[in-house]
């Protein structure tokens, strides 16, 4: 059904905000941000007029599962046809939220086989994700599936195999793929602002219990009201744990640790602005500092990874960390360094510097110059001015840049409304399932690699392990 409402239009446009006047208010909005969120209206108002209705399906109620359906929502166009999950307070959840009518089920499979569900969203617990993803694809739905796309690293090709058998769109959701932030960090690193990149430091730090994925556990958690038989089926079997089933993060069993939760994002962020396939050598440490809750995955967490010179950029090194008792009270930052500044991505705002070396070498100063004979070092310093102007001389400066983007700037919105663009328009998905694999192969070689104690080796054009 076609939509043709300029109401729906208008909706859209205050939720998205109004973009274009709070940029021009905004003392640190350059020109050029304010071009790129007014292309961003321009585009929506283009394709408002005429879109299909999509009627999505939601697998996985929890946290993340709320979030998603209720960006989903809205993107004009979109329905909700039903929504599946394992614990029953969720689904109660879901009828008080949309009514009794609502379809819900705890049997994903029964969701897939309805005919009125165009595209689903997978939001389930990381270790279902590539068996719905398959199973859905096969039956003929478009899929926006969580990050990591992937489990274990064996499960990548099946799933890239699928998105490409059964030509559904399959988008993963790493919503900072689509933040315009980051997209300005990446035209700006391609036009050379900041020199040669060199190395990426990326760190994501929190301070908190529910940081850490102590989330409320219901006071009727066994195992009917969680059906932990299915929950079970994608692991290994094991008795019931509430923990296991709402903290699962922290356990190696059913969940990817702090790699597969939040490296994930700053690797998804950084392959997206640098252009890069990947990293070749994956090297990973971790501790249990504080949070002593039975957990079997580190609460502190670093990485480093060598990405190779590749056509995209040059070589550098990326060092990842996660401590989830900051005293820093938490932070998320992904600083991109290069030969003559940084660009440093705080949430979805820039902040560019830049350093720039002066063209003569040094001389004098903190050097071996006045350990040397009066004469010598005389003699040396004329012939030091004669070859080197002051101008040379001099560190040369160059203003620093603040990339802010507009309040109430929302890239999750802007990462679902592009899922819904390709399913609508069949335009290329801005995070396929190889660009997922990418990112959660060496998320995951991180954990490979603390319990190994190992250097993962990875090939990233090929995406196999060595
Ligand atoms: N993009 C982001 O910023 C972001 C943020 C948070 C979480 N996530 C991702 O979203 C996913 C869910 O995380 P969460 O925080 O919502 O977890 P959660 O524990 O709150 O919710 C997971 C839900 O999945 C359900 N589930 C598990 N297996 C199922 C199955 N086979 N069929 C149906 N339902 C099933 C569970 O019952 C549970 O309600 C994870 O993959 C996580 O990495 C992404």
């Amino acid at each position: 059904m076609k939509i043709h409402n300029q109401n729906s239009r208008r909706k859209f446009l205050q939720l998205i905000g109004a973009t274009s006047l709070i940029t021009a208010t905004s003392p640190l909005s350059s020109f050029a941000a304010q071009a790129k969120a007014e292309e961003r209206i321009l585009r929506y108002d283009k394709k408002i007029g005429s879109i299909d209705k999509v009627r999505l399906g939601v697998i996985g109620y929890g946290v993340q599962g709320h979030f998603d359906l209720a960006t989903a929502l809205k993107v004009p166009g979109v329905e909700l046809a039903g929504i599946c999950d394992l614990y029953t307070g969720r689904l109660e959840n879901a009828k008080e939220q949309f009514g009794k009518e609502l379809y819900t089920t705890n049997n994903y499979m029964d969701l897939l086989d309805r005919k009125d569900i165009d595209a689903v969203f997978i939001c389930t617990t990381d270790v279902w994700h590539a068996r719905i993803t398959i199973d859905a694809l096969k039956k003929g739905k478009h899929v926006y599936c969580e990050k990591p796309m992937v489990y274990k690293i064996s499960e990548g090709y099946p799933v890239m195999d699928a998105a490409k058998k059964y030509g559904k769109v399959l988008q993963v959701g790493s919503q900072r793929v689509s933040s315009i932030g980051y997209a300005k960090a990446k035209e700006l690193l391609a036009a050379g602002e900041i020199g040669k990149l060199n190395m990426v430091n990326a760190v994501y730090d929190r301070q908190s219990s529910i940081g850490a994925w102590e989330y409320t556990i219901p006071k009727d958690a066994n195992p009917m009201t969680t059906n932990w038989d299915k929950f079970i089926e994608a692991t290994e079997k094991m008795s019931f744990d509430a923990k296991k089933f709402f903290w699962w993060r922290a356990f190696k069993e059913v969940g990817t640790g702090v790699a597969g939760d939040l490296f994930i994002h700053l690797l998804s962020g950084t392959h997206f602005m640098t252009n890069s396939l990947g990293p070749e050598t994956i090297y990973s440490t971790g501790q249990f500092s504080y949070w002593n809750d039975g957990r079997n995955m580190p609460d502190v967490m670093s990485g480093v990874m060598q990405y190779p010179k590749a056509k995209e950029h040059d070589a550098f090194q990326m060092t990842l960390q996660v401590n989830f008792i900051s005293g820093t009270g938490g932070q998320e930052i992904i600083r991109l360094v290069g030969s003559e500044g940084t660009i440093e991505v705080n949430g979805n705002n820039l902040s560019i510097k830049h350093s720039l070396m002066p063209e003569a070498p040094g001389f004098g100063g903190y050097d071996s110059l006045f350990t040397f004979s009066k004469s010598m070092q005389d003699e040396m310093q004329k012939d030091y001015n004669a070859k080197w102007t002051t101008d040379q001389r001099n560190k040369k400066t160059k203003e620093a840049i603040f990339f802010k983007v507009p309040e109430g700037y929302n890239d999750h919105l802007d990462h679902i409304t592009n899922f819904f663009d390709s399913v609508r328009t069949g335009k290329q998905v801005v995070e396929d399932a190889t660009f997922g694999f990418r990112a959660a192969a060496p998320a995951l070689s991180c954990n490979e690699s603390y319990f190994t104690r190992k250097i993962i080796q990875w090939d990233p054009v090929e995406m196999k392990l060595k």
